[in-house]
């Protein structure tokens, strides 16, 4: 007898485990989709439902969720955060996102019962606490930004672009200026910037950006005329590069009547140390979920809080959160506001965070931005020798970098992005500011160790290597990500999105 027959020592087929293959969709995950987990006790199940609700209310049949016991919940849940990357695994480079790590006590604030368990059509008598956090935070972010009023409510960068528009298209209409129609906006600019401009009736200008990144304000004199409604300016900007022209640009947009919009994105790189304010801006927006740590969800909830000068305090959103000797309060009466932008108040569970975040700071907070751009000249100098620069001017807190022109003819930014997640190391931002072929944008953040950069220093350089030898390995990567490389042609062509019930 081998010893492989011994009895009871048989060789058993063992199924794989089941974090190994594809991860099925809950409502995939089996069980009974009319029962949840629980019983759920309501007081209620002696009375017919219909003496309690309306005849229009009740379900002719079952609702199709998916219901699974807790535990089966809980590892679907676990395994799918251990497909995905994220700052608890490793640095995350996104540029322009800046992808900082979230402080856990600002989430263990934005849980205390007295914020999160709280409605907002609740009595102001009842949420004094909640009125003061927004009533103080919007006077942070005003010495901050150097702002006279802001508003917390829209809920993303691209959203705070798109409401500040519209108040600088209502100090226009005030100011019987009803003739600007035109946006002025750089060519390295983010896509939210001329789709909010598009989005607010706007047209859009592209402005030209000189061989050093910066915008040519030559180009910007050129279209400045009396149908120029506002010049939106990131700074700095997306290629990581301060702004120098700036206050001349501010002059001669205040000269011909424009305003000057500052798009936030990048305060990281600033905060504490310069305001946009004191630059010339007239209206700003901040994306708390970048600069205040928030987190950044799945395309939300986020916060775009929108800044504005004191001339174009009137048109804020309703409402505003004012004081009154000791008292907080909600003013719905502004007759010159553009109205509200969003339900409630913006995303409140964002504004615990981020006031948390810079109350823990203090008068200190400039110390976010010092580390911010020391640790992006810390790498960028690391990654000189691997990847020609996009510019040559000095980085702030991101840079761009190119494969173009890198020692291995046909590499490009894609496959360095797709091989760095085999190393655990989150891809940078790919092809993005649009002017720069192959970008490759770093943004390590203030977040990061010495050693995580020299880490992702490493990797690039151990890829670069690679590729010198075999490309084509590296034009297969990822190898052992949960997904490797989709067709991305067939992935946006034909995108399968929704769950659907096998027939
Ligand atoms: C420069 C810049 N502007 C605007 C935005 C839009 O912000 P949000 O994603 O919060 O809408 C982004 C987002 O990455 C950005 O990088």
């Amino acid at each position: 007898m081998s010893e492989a027959t011994e009895p009871g020592m048989e060789m058993r087929q063992v199924p794989a485990p089941e974090w190994a293959g594809e991860e099925p969709l809950v409502f995939e995950l089996g069980g009974d989709l009319e029962r949840g987990p629980r019983e759920v006790e309501t007081g209620v199940a002696d009375r017919p439902l219909a003496e309690l609700l309306p005849g229009v209310a009740l379900r002719a049949s079952p609702a199709a969720v998916p219901a699974v016991p807790e535990p089966v919940l809980a590892r679907h849940l676990g395994r799918l955060a251990r497909r995905n990357h994220n700052l608890h695994q490793g640095i995350y480079p996104l540029g322009s996102c800046t992808m900082k790590y979230n402080p856990v006590v600002d989430e263990e604030l934005a849980r205390l019962p007295g914020f999160a368990d709280i409605h907002p059509y609740q009595d102001a008598g009842d949420v004094q606490g909640a009125l003061q956090l927004m009533w103080e935070l919007e006077r942070l972010l005003c010495e901050i930004t150097g702002m006279a009023r802001i508003s917390l409510q829209p809920a993303a960068g691209a959203h705070g672009e798109w409401t500040g528009l519209r108040m600088i298209q209502a100090y226009h209409a005030a100011h019987e200026d009803t003739h600007r129609t035109r946006v002025l906006i750089p060519d390295s600019a983010h896509g939210t910037n001329p789709a909010s401009a598009a989005l607010a009736g706007l047209e859009v200008v592209t402005i030209r950006s000189n061989a050093d990144g910066t915008v040519d304000v030559a180009d910007v004199a050129r279209h400045l005329d009396s149908s120029v409604a506002a010049i939106m300016m990131t700074n700095p900007n997306t290629l990581g590069v301060f702004e120098k022209d700036i206050l001349e640009i501010a002059r001669i947009a205040h000269e011909a009547g424009a305003l000057l919009y500052y798009d936030g994105a990048n305060l990281n790189a600033l905060v504490g140390l310069a305001r946009p304010g004191d630059m010339g801006f007239d209206v700003v927006h901040l994306n708390l979920h970048k600069t205040f740590s928030t987190p950044h969800g799945g395309g939300g909830p986020g916060s775009g809080p929108v800044g504005v000068a004191e001339a174009l305090a009137a048109f804020l959103p309703t409402p505003t959160v004012e004081r009154d000797g000791d008292r907080f309060l909600l003013d719905h009466d502004r007759p010159q506001s553009i109205g509200k932008v969003r339900s409630y108040y913006g995303n409140f569970g964002m504004l615990v965070r981020a006031y948390a975040y810079i109350r823990a700071y203090g008068s200190s907070i400039s110390a976010v931005a010092e580390n911010a751009v020391l640790n992006a000249r810390y790498l960028q100098s690391r990654l000189r020798g691997i990847f020609p620069m996009a510019v040559a001017s000095d980085s702030m807190h991101e840079f761009v970098a190119t494969t173009k022109g890198s020692r291995v003819v046909g590499l490009r930014a894609l496959d360095v992005a797709k091989r760095l997640l085999d190393y655990g190391v989150y891809a940078p931002t790919a092809y993005f500011p649009t002017t720069i072929p192959e970008a490759l944008m770093f943004e390590p953040t203030e977040t990061e160790s010495m050693r995580s950069l020299d880490l992702l220093a490493d990797v690039c350089a151990a890829i670069v290597a690679e590729a010198e030898r075999d490309l084509d390995h590296v034009r297969g990567a990822p190898y052992l990500t949960p997904v490797s490389r989709v067709d991305e042609v067939e992935a946006a062509r034909r995108p399968v999105l929704r769950w659907r019930r096998a027939e």
